[in-house]
């Protein structure tokens, strides 16, 4: 059987399946249905300084192959994820990965020196989220607001960083270049598209926030194009994700560069679907003679 290791920055993981930030929570709920030690690695919901109680409902609509949400980070807060949540997860056998979010850099800085010392494997900064009014996305669409608070935040970090990045963006491979210039080990991307859904009775959006974040299925080609265009433009390893709902789709966007992958919305429709993406890959490199999984990173055979 293949071998479905890989490293990330220093970090070993036993796949490169790993579940979505904002997808599983902090992994209770998918424990009752299979050990998460089957797992690459698990990112955490956005974690924040304070807890946040989220933006007002609804903010979860349905489309066609897509979902939006504008939860705006809700949270318990990092002091409750270190006392009551990670060490549980950490006893779990998968790589713990904490997503970072904040308003202000020094909120970013001050939940990560609060987890300097504990069992996190990894900070997935989160300088994406579309739906608060401060911080998240406004870090990630511009170079110099990804590039400062990517130097800021190292500064302070201790554990492997790993930079999530916005599809809204007119160059991601710049936004990716800045942040690797500033010391980040890594970059996952993308996080939602932004979109509205209008409830055509009331004439009014459905979410209450107007706009929301789209993941599911349908990013799945635009996740692709980006994970090309970042792993031709950074030597840091890429995280891929945004669309990734059966096995094809991670043989997709670890050809196109990604080094490991993050399974999200499809954790809603089918919460096995990690398991089954992961025996489809083993048999996919077996039936291709492969001897290990990251023979696939990058092996895209691109048209001249
Ligand atoms: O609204 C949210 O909590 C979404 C977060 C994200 O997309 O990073």
């Amino acid at each position: 059987m293949a071998d479905m290791s890989v490293k990330i920055a220093g970090v070993s993981f036993k796949n490169p399946l790993i579940v979505a930030s904002g997808c599983v929570g902090f992994g209770r709920e998918y424990a009752e249905l299979y050990p998460l030690g089957e797992l690459g690695g698990i990112s955490t919901k956005g974690t924040t300084i304070a807890p946040r109680m989220g933006n007002a409902t609804p903010r979860i609509a349905e489309g066609e192959s897509v979902i939006l949400n504008s939860v705006g980070l809700q949270n318990p807060g990092v002091d409750y994820f270190i006392k009551y949540e990670l060490p549980w997860l950490s006893k779990q056998g998968t790589v713990v990965i904490s997503n970072v979010a904040g308003s202000e850099i020094s909120d970013y800085i001050a939940v990560c020196e609060k987890l300097n010392d504990t069992a996190v494997d990894m900070i997935e900064l989160n300088i994406s989220c579309p739906n608060v009014k401060h911080g998240g996305a406004a870090f990630g669409t511009s170079c110099e607001a990804a590039a400062e608070i990517t130097k800021e935040v190292r500064a302070h970090c201790k554990k492997p960083l790993m930079v999530k990045l916005s599809p809204n963006v007119t160059s991601i491979g710049d936004i990716a270049a800045a942040v690797e210039s500033e010391g980040a080990d890594a970059v996952s991307l993308i996080n939602t598209l932004t979109g509205m859904k209008i409830d055509i009775r009331t004439r009014r959006p459905i979410l209450k926030n107007n706009t929301g974040g789209m993941s599911g299925s349908a990013l799945l080609p635009l996740a692709v194009k980006m994970v090309w265009e970042v792993s031709n433009r950074v030597k840091i390893p890429v995280v891929g994700l945004g669309g990734i709902s059966k096995w094809q789709d991670a043989v997709e966007i670890m050809l196109a560069g990604a080094t490991a992958f993050q399974v999200g919305t499809a954790n809603f429709t089918d919460p096995y679907a990690p398991i089954k993406i992961l025996s489809g890959l083993e048999k996919y490199l077996d039936d291709n003679r492969l001897a290990t999984v990251s023979e696939l990173t990058g092996k895209l055979r691109i048209w001249e």
